[in-house]
């Protein structure tokens, strides 16, 4: 089989996500035979260096032995079952280890299946908490340039016009505070400020605020600083406001700490988990939140308190099992600490980025690193140009639209980082000329 012969077979039939799909009557489509570590094979021979870690949810390889073998493991013992009314073992000790992991005050885990389901359930959540108190509020507070997905009440509270203006019309009540522009202490005091006033405006509406602390992925790889979070976290408690975070893609080690809140010192009302979860092997999200705000909903049956909320494979055993393996590579290996190593390393590599002229500006968390280019508009695609090139020399790159960006699998070595992040500046240098 050829690429091109199962690239015909697929057009026939898929539509591909977040994709336009007659771009592929001149974008190869490629097709992925297997997967090993950071390499991606397709069916003719060729490598790509997987630079995105597949959408952000790879964190020690593909094809893992540890993980695949837990997966297999578990598949003989117990597929699966449903988590009402019944229970299993890996859904409890992932539950054991994320509230032992998470910061205090997270005592209780709902599972669901993927990123977006985990911010339909903490915003269904907070808003019902509330309820359940008696007191309505029905609004929901976001940072302006934020994403937390796709399903319409994560869209809602998302702010990338691209995904959402469409559908502006089947949104849940939503709101924006600017984001810090920057890391700087001022652009840091001047959102906070915003933030102040709208809470005094409206405070007494808003069921939630939600962030994705310290990198706003989709939006770019924006980051902000984590005097932001410390000060947002007290303003949403003074107003009796739940603070959800959405650690889905800075969750398990992106940003440097094991969760990005960490870095602020701070604990959430809600934190959303997803994406590395699994280390990439399996759809599987959770929800953790705290006693207070299981205890609004606890009650006798008549009262009508109840979370009636659930997926059908609410808490799977194999994806459970994935995400206990992922988390004792964290327990038996310096997974940090290795990783500050080549964030130093991904720091070096990004400097010379800012002798390119069609560079505006450059950014790093922890494993995130991205370069902006500048002069161009979205309609000119030149990210595209950095994507096909990428593949040309066996990089996946998949930029957001003229931000290049870099979070490789942690299995990354310093000369396979020093290989991809060539590539991507021969790249964007050859748009410059
Ligand atoms: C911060 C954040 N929240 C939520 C989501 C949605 O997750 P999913 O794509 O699994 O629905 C994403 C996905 O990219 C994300 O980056």
């Amino acid at each position: 089989m050829t690429n091109r012969e199962l690239m015909e077979r697929d057009l026939r039939h898929l539509w591909h996500p977040c994709t336009q799909m007659k771009d592929h009557e001149q974008l190869p489509l490629v097709p992925i035979r297997r997967a090993e570590g950071v390499w991606l094979y397709d069916f003719e021979g060729r490598r790509y260096l997987d630079a995105i870690s597949s959408w952000w949810v790879n964190l020690f390889g593909h094809g893992n032995p540890r993980i695949a073998d837990a997966i297999a493991r578990q598949a003989r013992e117990l597929e699966h079952v449903l988590l009402a009314g019944f229970s299993h073992l890996p859904a409890i000790e992932l539950a054991e280890k994320l509230v032992a992991l998470t910061p205090e005050g997270l005592e209780k885990v709902f599972y669901a299946d993927n990123g977006s389901s985990a911010i339909e359930v903490a915003l269904k959540m907070s808003y019902h908490s509330h309820r359940n108190r008696g007191e309505e509020r029905s609004l929901f507070l976001s940072l302006s340039n934020s994403y937390h997905g796709e399903t319409l009440g994560a869209l809602s509270v998302g702010d990338v016009a691209l995904y959402k203006e469409t559908y502006e019309p089947l949104l849940i009540r939503n709101v924006q505070t600017p984001v810090p522009r920057d890391e700087s202490p001022e652009a840091t005091r001047e959102a906070l400020e915003a933030l102040e006033a709208l809470l005094e405006a409206r405070g007494g509406e808003i069921a939630a605020m939600i962030v994705e602390p310290l990198v706003q992925g989709a939006g770019g790889m924006h980051i902000y600083a984590p005097e932001y979070l410390r000060g947002a976290r007290e303003l949403t408690a003074a107003h009796g406001i739940h603070l959800i975070a959405d650690e889905i893609m800075t969750g398990f080690g992106r940003t440097g700490t094991m969760f990005a809140c960490e870095q602020a010192g701070i604990a959430p009302d809600f934190m959303a988990l997803s994406k590395g979860l699994t280390g990439g092997f399996l759809p599987l999200s959770a929800v953790l939140t705290t006693d207070e705000i299981y205890s609004d909903f606890y009650c006798d049956y008549r009262e009508y308190k109840a979370f009636l909320h659930s997926h059908s494979y609410t808490g799977n055993p194999l994806a459970c099992a994935a995400a206990l393996a992922t988390l004792e590579i964290f327990e038996t290996e310096a997974v940090l600490e290795e990783n500050r190593i080549k964030a130093t390393r991904i720091a070096r590599n990004l400097e010379r980025f800012l002798e390119l002229k069609n560079v505006g500006t450059i950014r790093q968390r922890g494993m995130i690193a991205a370069v902006e280019m500048r002069g161009y508009t979205p309609e000119e695609r030149k990210g595209l140009s950095v994507y096909r090139y990428g593949l040309e020399h066996e990089v996946l790159l998949r930029p957001l639209g003229n931000v290049i960006y870099f979070m490789p699998p942690y299995v990354i070595t310093g000369e396979q980082i020093d290989r991809m992040m060539e590539v991507a500046y021969e790249g964007i240098s050859r748009i410059e000329n």
